[in-house]
């Protein structure tokens, strides 16, 4: 099979890419590079199957041209569209951002598949689709209304809008998947990473964006690039949604600072803020009901913590690596 990866040079994008050259796949990366990185993609194996190419998945021309090209040399079963704008704040503080790299991008890969005939879609979403409900409410893919309170949130949410829309006219199959916080390496963004690079500038103090007690689901991005593959084989609707994360009420951003300074520099004092949420936009508590995907018989193994901690140590070590 051949596959089509847009933002194939970032965390997941890469892991994805690993994940299909492993089972014998060609795959097109294509990745803009703001925020993925070429390394990602070099270091992976498999490199005669591989294809990467560096463009902007918002300029619908140029998208075309890329994909029609690989296109004819690899007929495409599926495009796996994950690239967005990955910074919230960025989004909120300029919403063209989210516009752009985030709602855009759908709209130039969904008029890229329908000319060229590719009829399988999977897309990466998320948990900030559904807005601020409180800690109480369970989150679940059949509730409604969505009101997102980030621009990112914003643009996803049309995407699935979009792809709905397309599957209704020309897609064959859409799977829109909700991911909540997903961790590991290679890590291009996150609190996990903010706090050891924090922490690498200052050893001394660890200063966390709200008052530590904001609390959510986080799964190892190994087993969200398993629950991906293990659905898409098992789904028989024609646009199907799925929330994908860890079965619990999540891990608090108190209890990953406290991870990240023990492994990262013992001595440090926590200093927590006084909002209960990091910043505008953020969604400080959700759970997330996955019944659905359990339903299909996907379970992950991790718990919230226990991906957290895995990825404290994997994110610590791909610090301590000197960038060349
Ligand atoms: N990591 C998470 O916790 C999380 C949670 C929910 C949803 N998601 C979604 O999963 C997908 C992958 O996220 P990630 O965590 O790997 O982030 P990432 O930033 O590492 O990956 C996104 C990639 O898209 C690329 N990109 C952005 N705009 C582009 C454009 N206009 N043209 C081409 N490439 C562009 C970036 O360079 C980057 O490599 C995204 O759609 C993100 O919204 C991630």
């Amino acid at each position: 099979m051949s596959l089509i990866i847009t933002g194939g040079a970032g965390f997941i994008g890469s892991k994805l890419a690993r994940c299909f050259l492993e089972q014998g796949h060609h795959v097109l990366a294509l990745d803009n590079l703001c925020r993925g990185q070429r390394e990602y993609i070099e270091t992976l194996p498999y490199q005669e199957r591989l294809t990467f190419v560096q463009a902007d998945a918002s300029d619908a021309a140029a998208l075309l041209e890329v994909c029609a090209q690989y296109h004819a040399r690899h007929p495409v079963s599926a495009l796996w569209h994950l690239a967005a704008n990955s910074d919230i704040p960025a989004g909120i503080a300029e919403a063209a951002v989210d516009l752009r790299d985030t709602f855009m991008t759908t709209y130039a890969v969904l008029e890229a598949m329908k000319k060229l005939g590719i009829k399988k879609l999977a897309f990466a979403s998320s948990s900030a689709v559904y807005g601020d409900h409180g800690p109480d409410v369970i989150l679940r893919e059949d509730m409604g209304p969505l009101l997102p309170i980030s621009n990112y949130g914003a643009m996803k949410l049309a995407s699935e809008a979009l792809i709905s829309a397309a599957a209704e006219s020309f897609l064959a199959k859409a799977w829109i998947f909700r991911f909540p916080n997903v961790v590991g390496v290679p890590a291009t963004h996150g609190v996990i990473l903010d706090f050891i690079r924090k922490l690498k500038e200052n050893p001394d103090r660890l200063e966390v964006l709200g008052n530590g007690t904001q609390q959510k689901a986080y799964l190892h991005v190994d087993e969200l690039v398993e629950a991906m593959l293990f659905i898409a084989g098992r789904d028989n609707g024609k646009c199907s949604l799925y929330n994908i994360g860890p079965d619990d009420s999540g891990c608090r951003v108190a209890d990953i600072a406290s991870a990240v300074v023990k492994r990262v520099s013992p001595e440090a004092q926590i200093l927590l803020g006084r909002e209960g949420r990091g910043w505008v936009g953020d969604v400080p508590k959700f759970r997330y009901c996955v019944d659905k995907a359990a339903s299909l018989g996907w379970k992950p193994r991790l718990s919230s913590l226990m991906a957290v901690s895995r990825a404290v140590e994997e994110i610590a070590k791909q610090e301590e690596i000197p960038s060349c």
